[in-house]
């Protein structure tokens, strides 16, 4: 087995988490579902959850991979008896498929994005930008092709010269991107209307089950939890680091960030209303989500003026970035798995499994909606969540305890004398197990 790498220090590994954890969920998903869920009520819900579920499953992928300190199937098994070891493999290998297809679908809207950003920058020299912002086939193949290349040239190069560096670079420009954005939407007309849907909660809907519902899949999504991304990169963590709280670092900045891009998209949206462009349909609902990112923000810009083009392709950048930190994190699961236990080379295992993958995103573009709608339900309302639990239980019930102990403390000398010690060992083991089964209850029943 060739030398496995590792994060160079803390603040690379913060850095690169959170890019994983920041993305399209962010700055897409999570304004749109405050917008339709009662504004602030949603926020105040998802941020509780975060903590409750999201942050303590966060823990037990962080600690599995620091300490065995290999790919997501390799880790899985060595927490595990003998007489689980099957399910280990299971548990693995469905985390790693499940990476896979969210990294099928993600690639491709992320193409779409940077076909906007590209279609900004023509109108910004003066040529024409129709065929880039229209739908068709050959553009998103193309453009999620570019995507794949970006990934595949990233992952390609290792966890300190492709993965951190990146992440490194590019999480500062993405948050001063988003501020940017804020600022000058602030001060556009009709941009108070937003603020006050997004600050004004609507507690009458906090218990809401939908809403709690929402809150908690945003929440798994978000954090890149259930596909063995978080273990993949806690394996690259070095033990003389504080696992409680770099994980709660990571947490905090993926709230942040989600937190600051409803005080763009939502006061944006609000815009665009005050300049005449349609946010709420006849029966008084938000329109659907991928019409308000590709129609509505385009047409906001446009009624922008010389501006426009300027903000589109920042706003456009901004999303592009975000998904990138993203799906390197997603490619680095299999990846690892190809290097670590099959011995491959990396650029090499790269290239293959990003084509492989590339090759499914092309099929699901030629089968239009049905099989990305599919596709985006398997993965994320389904098996991220099974493997969710799963990955709880071999923490709570499979992993002797001692073991785990003695890993958790490895780095934190004090850890004993935290609330965190006293509670998450029992709480990811009974908690944590029965929260996700009410969410998929929910999904099914
Ligand atoms: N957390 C990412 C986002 O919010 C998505 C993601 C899911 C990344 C699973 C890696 C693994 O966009």
């Amino acid at each position: 087995m060739a030398a496995r790498g590792e994060f160079s220090s803390r603040t690379a590994f913060v850095l690169a988490a959170s890019g994983s954890a920041i993305g399209l969920g962010n700055i897409w998903g999570f304004p749109i579902k405050v917008a339709s869920n009662g504004g602030g009520a949603f926020v105040f819900t998802y941020i509780i959850l975060t903590f409750l579920l999201a942050y303590p499953i966060l823990m037990a992928e962080l600690v599995i991979g620091r300490y065995a300190k290999a790919d997501t199937v390799r880790s899985v098994a060595a927490v595990s008896s003998s007489a689980f070891r099957p399910l280990a493999f299971m548990t693995g290998y469905w985390g790693m498929l499940t990476a896979s297809l969210i990294l099928s679908f993600y690639a491709i809207v992320a193409g779409w994005m940077i076909a906007h950003g590209v279609g900004a920058a023509a109108q910004i020299i003066g040529v024409s930008d129709s065929w880039l912002v229209s739908e068709s086939i050959t553009r998103s193949v193309l453009f999620s092709a570019v995507f794949y290349v970006l990934t595949i040239g990233i992952v390609a190069n290792g966890v300190a010269s492709g993965i951190e560096k990146w992440s490194t670079r590019l999480m500062p420009v993405l948050i001063l991107l988003i501020v940017a954005l804020i600022v000058y939407i602030a001060m556009q007309p009709g941009a108070a209307e937003g603020w006050k849907v997004y600050l004004q909660p609507d507690f009458s809907k906090v218990l809401e089950p939908g809403l709690v519902m929402d809150a908690l899949s945003q929440a798994f999504f978000s954090l890149s939890l259930g596909v063995g991304t978080m273990m993949v990169y806690g394996s690259y963590i070095s033990k003389t680091e504080n696992l409680p709280k770099l994980g709660a670092t990571v947490a905090g900045m993926d709230i942040g960030i989600a937190v600051l891009a409803g005080m763009l998209v939502i006061p944006a949206m609000y815009v665009a209303q005050h300049n005449g462009v349609v946010i709420y349909d006849e029966a008084g609902n938000l329109i659907e989500s991928g019409r308000l990112i590709f129609n509505v923000l385009p047409s906001l810009f446009d009624t922008m003026g010389g501006a426009g083009s300027m903000v589109a392709l920042v706003f456009f950048a901004l999303m592009s970035i975000a998904a990138l930190t993203s799906s390197i994190s997603m490619l680095e699961v299999p990846v690892a798995y190809a290097t670590d236990s099959r011995s491959m080379n990396r650029k090499k295992a790269a290239w293959v499994v990003g084509m492989a993958i590339f090759a499914f995103s092309v099929v699901i573009v030629l089968n239009a909606s049905w099989l990305f709608d599919w596709v985006v339900r398997i993965a994320t309302e389904f098996s991220e969540p099974l493997v969710g639990i799963l990955f709880c239980i071999f923490v709570g019930w499979i992993w002797r305890r001692d073991q785990l102990l003695t890993e958790l403390k490895q780095g934190s000398p004090h850890l004993e004398r935290t609330l965190f010690w006293k509670i998450w060992p029992n709480y990811v083991r009974f908690v944590c197990p029965l929260i996700v089964v009410a969410l998929l209850i929910r999904s099914f029943g």
